[in-house]
């Protein structure tokens, strides 16, 4: 690992003074799904709360919705009654996503699970995609941030490049409160003797770029790594990255135990299993499983150690 060469190149960007002392905070990317293809009812997330805890000490989960699987009528309450936290999503990408996921926080996302929701991701790697401009994305996430309880958060995520190559400036400069950096090494073929060294520098990177913008570490908006994980057996090889158990808990150890010794919150993607989930394809062109990129099992068993000790 090189995370001490990192941490002497950044730390005097990154280490705001009242962050010095303290670790990161973990949490899981969640889908709205069961294993069969279901939607989730609120006792499936207090069982999935519950799994994640006992596992990992981890309290916070996001999802990629706010109307999938009617997800935030059932997930609030269930954050409510096991004491956890999360961020929901809405899609801007047509105009028809984007009321569905408002509509759906209009109506349950109210004063009183104002605790529960720590915030709102509006966009899930729509830079990336190329669908918007920064001023573009930023009405949008006013337009939510209006409706949200006070308190709430509001911002996007996007891959490390695009918040690092100034596509989101606007975002930044127009003050939203929250930004999702995905960072995969996996996806940049990396083996898994190097994906340590380049999830840190994927972070540093847009981590560096959004502070400058911003004008300094104190008026930085809070930042968590958005996206990162490894698919372990069964999932496909990307190039020299390949899936499997001992590199999937070699990642976790290293690269996202690591980037939370750092004081950087991150969640991990994802959770659980989903035997579910359609495969995608990769920037190869080859279509890649992704049914294997759970921190745990479907039925919720963790694969490797996740309490970071
Ligand atoms: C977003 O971008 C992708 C890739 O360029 C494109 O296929 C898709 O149609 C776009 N979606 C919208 C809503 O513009
Ligand atoms: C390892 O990762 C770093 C950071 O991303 C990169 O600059 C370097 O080229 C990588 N090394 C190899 C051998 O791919």
């Amino acid at each position: 690992m090189r995370i001490s060469s990192l941490l002497t190149l950044t730390s005097a960007l990154l280490m705001a003074p009242t962050a010095v002392s303290a670790a990161g905070r973990l949490g899981f990317t969640l889908g709205p799904q069961r294993p069969d293809g279901s939607c989730k009812e609120q006792r499936d997330f207090e069982e999935d709360f519950d799994a994640i805890k006992a596992q990992s000490g981890s309290t916070l989960v996001r999802s990629f919705s706010s109307s999938d699987c009617n997800i935030a009528q059932t997930i609030l309450p269930a954050a409510k009654a096991k004491d956890f936290q999360v961020m929901l999503a809405v899609w801007p990408d047509t105009e028809e996503s984007f009321q569905k996921d408002k509509q759906a926080l209009q109506k349950y996302a109210t004063e009183e699970f104002a605790k529960q929701l720590y915030g709102v991701i509006v966009g899930s790697e729509v830079f990336y995609r190329g669908n918007f401009t920064g001023e573009q994305l930023l009405d949008k996430i006013n337009d939510i941030k209006r409706i949200l309880p006070k308190g709430v958060k509001c911002g996007p995520a996007d891959t490390w490049n695009k918040l690092a190559d100034g596509t989101a400036d606007a975002v930044i400069r127009g003050g939203a409160d929250l930004f999702l950096v995905n960072g995969f090494a996996y996806w940049q073929a990396q083996p898994i003797t190097n994906a340590s060294a380049t999830y840190f520098y994927d972070m540093a990177s847009a981590i560096a770029h959004i502070q400058t913008v911003a004008g300094g570490p104190d008026k930085t908006p809070e930042i968590f790594g958005g996206e990162t994980g490894w698919p372990s057996k069964g999932g496909t090889n990307y190039g020299p990255a390949e899936a499997s158990d001992e590199n999937a808990a070699t990642y976790f150890s290293q690269s996202v135990c690591g980037m939370l010794t750092w004081g950087v919150n991150l969640f991990y993607f994802s959770a659980m299993d989903e035997p579910g989930k359609p495969d995608s394809v990769g920037e190869n062109g080859q279509s890649a499983n992704e049914k294997h990129w759970g921190a745990m099992t479907a039925d919720r068993k963790a694969k490797y150690d996740l309490s970071c000790k």
